[in-house]
C-alpha cells in the first residue's frame, strides 16, 4: 500500500553539519562595532560559548556531530518523515506535487531542538551553570529548556510580552523542564526599562528579548547567552533537515523545483535550504521565503549594518531590518516578529538567490484551517506561512499546466496556539492589526 511518509531509520541520522560559508557566492559581511564605541563584539564573546564562536567563523565544509547529540537526536525523533500532501494537492487541483518535511514531530513541537541540543552540549562542556536567551512564540524557549533539563543547566528565558500571555502553555512547558519564563521588556534590566519608559504598553519582541537576556548574561556569573535564530551555528545545526531531506528526495525519486520556508531569524530556513545550496546556484530550484507582512524585513527593509536588539548592545550586523526602533504589532506569530533577520540568509536574498514574500495574518491562519482539515495536522501559525507560499506555488503550476515539486520545512505543530486560530478565524481577535 502506498505510504505518505518517506522515513528514514536511526542510522540515516546525518553524522556531519553542513556549512556553506566556503559555498557562498560572496563572502559573508562581519559584524563590526559602531564608530566610537565600547566593543560589543569583546563583550558578546565573553558571554557567549567559545566552541559556538569558533563555529560562527569556521571555514571546514563539515563538522562531526558529537556522538552524544546524535544519541540525543535519535532521542528527539530524528529522523523526521518526509511527507507527500497527496490530500492537500487533491484539494488544490494541481499538477504540483508537495512535500512537507515534519520538523513538528519532534518532542518539542518544532524544529528546535536541532540546535539547543547542540548547544546545551557545548555549555556544558565549557563548564557554564546555566544559559540565558529570549523566544518568540515560545518554541525557542521550550526547546532551549529541555536542553538545560538534559544537561542539568539552569535555564531564564526572555519572552515578549504579547507572547507571554497569548501562550502560558508553552510557558508552562518549559516550567516543567525547571525553566524560568521573564516577561520582555523587563523591569529588571536597564534596556528593558529604557523601552517601557518610551512606550508603557510595548509588546516586546524577539529583540526586546534579546536586549534583555544580553544584560542578564552580562550581569550573572556563570551564565551564558544562547541565540536561537539568526547565528552562524544555529543555521549549521539546523542543516540535519536539509540533509535529511536531500536523502529522502532522492529515495522518492523527485527533483526540487522549489524549497519553501518561513522566516523569522532564519534557522529553519537555513537548516532546510543550504544543503540544497549548490543546485541554488547552479539555478536547478528556486529558495522562497514567506514573511509576515507584520514585520516584513525581506520584502520591505533596507540591505544595512544594524544591531539585532532595541538597546543596542549586539554589534552591527549586516542584513534587511526595519529598523531597531521598529516595534512589530501585537499578532499571533509570534516566532516571526523581529526588525531584522539572519546576515545569511539576508546575503542570499541581497544577490537574488532567495525569493521572499510576505502574507497577512488573516490569509496565512484560513490557510491554516484548510491544511487541517484536508491533511489533519495541525500547524503553527510560523508553518502556516510556508503552507500558503506552497498554495500559492501550486496554483501557479495549475495555471501554467505543469508538474512542479514543491518540497516546505513543516517547523512545528499548532497544539499551543489555539488562541491564535480562535483569535484569527473565530473573530474574537482585539491583536488582529493586519
Ligand atoms: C514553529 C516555528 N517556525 C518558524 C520559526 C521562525 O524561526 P526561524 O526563522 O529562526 O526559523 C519559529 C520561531 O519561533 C517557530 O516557532
Amino acid at each position: 500500500m502506498y505510504s505518505p511518509h518517506i522515513r528514514l531509520d536511526a542510522k540515516d541520522v546525518p553524522r556531519r553539519w553542513y556549512n556553506s560559508r566556503k559555498d557562498l557566492p560572496e563572502e559573508l559581511p562581519p559584524p563590526r562595532d559602531p564608530e566610537g564605541t565600547d566593543s560589543r563584539i569583546q563583550k558578546i564573546r565573553e558571554i557567549t560559548p567559545k566552541t559556538l564562536q569558533e563555529q560562527d567563523v569556521m571555514e571546514e565544509r563539515w563538522l562531526d556531530i558529537p556522538e552524544e547529540i546524535l544519541e540525543k537526536y535519535l532521542v528527539i525523533g530524528r529522523p523526521t518523515p518526509l511527507y507527500r500532501a497527496r490530500n492537500l494537492e487533491r484539494y488544490l487541483d494541481t499538477p504540483a506535487r508537495i512535500y512537507f518535511k515534519r520538523e513538528d514531530l519532534l518532542c518539542t513541537g518544532s524544529f528546535k531542538p536541532n540546535t539547543s541540543l547542540a548547544q546545551a552540549y557545548y555549555v556544558k562542556k565549557e563548564g557554564y551553570k546555566g544559559v540565558v536567551t529570549q523566544t518568540g512564540a515560545g518554541q525557542w524557549g521550550t526547546s532551549v529548556a529541555l536542553a538545560c533539563a538534559q544537561y542539568g543547566l539552569s535555564c531564564t528565558v526572555f519572552m515578549p510580552e504579547v507572547s507571554f500571555n497569548q501562550k502560558p502553555y508553552r510557558r508552562i512547558h518549559s516550567q516543567i523542564f525547571g525553566a524560568e519564563f521573564l516577561p520582555s521588556p523587563s523591569r529588571h534590566t536597564k534596556s528593558g526599562r529604557a523601552l517601557l519608559e518610551k512606550m508603557p504598553d510595548h509588546p516586546g519582541s524577539v529583540n526586546s528579548g534579546i536586549s534583555d537576556a544580553l544584560e542578564f548574561a552580562m550581569e550573572n556569573e556563570g551564565i551564558c547567552y544562547l541565540n536561537g535564530s539568526n547565528a552562524m551555528h544555529t543555521l549549521l545545526h539546523n542543516t540535519v533537515i536539509g540533509l535529511e531531506t536531500e536523502v529522502q528526495l532522492k529515495l522518492a525519486g523527485e527533483k526540487p523545483d522549489v524549497l519553501i520556508a518561513c522566516v523569522g531569524g532564519g534557522s529553519n530556513l537555513g537548516g532546510f535550504m543550504m544543503p540544497f545550496l549548490k543546485d541554488r546556484l547552479q539555478n536547478k530550484l528556486r529558495f522562497l521565503a514567506v514573511e509576515s507582512t507584520a514585520a516584513p524585513r525581506l520584502t520591505q527593509g533596507t540591505y544595512r549594518y544594524e544591531h539585532g536588539d532595541p538597546g543596542k548592545l549586539t554589534p552591527l550586523n549586516k542584513a534587511y531590518t526595519l529598523g531597531t526602533d521598529f516595534v512589530p504589532p501585537r499578532m499571533h506569530v509570534g516566532g516571526l516578529r523581529q526588525h531584522g533577520g539572519s546576515p545569511l540568509v539576508s546575503l542570499l536574498r541581497h544577490l537574488g538567490y532567495l525569493e521572499a514574500v510576505a502574507y497577512e495574518q488573516s490569509d496565512v491562519f484560513a490557510c491554516g484551517r484548510i491544511f487541517t482539515k484536508v491533511e489533519g495536522i495541525l500547524p503553527a501559525p510560523e508553518t502556516c506561512h510556508a503552507i500558503k507560499g506552497v498554495f500559492h506555488e501550486a496554483y501557479e503550476a495549475k495555471e501554467e499546466g505543469k508538474e512542479r515539486v514543491i518540497v516546505a520545512c513543516f517547523s512545528g505543530h499548532g497544539f499551543l496556539d489555539l488562541e491564535g486560530y480562535e483569535a484569527v478565524l473565530f473573530g474574537n481577535d482585539q491583536n488582529n492589526q493586519n
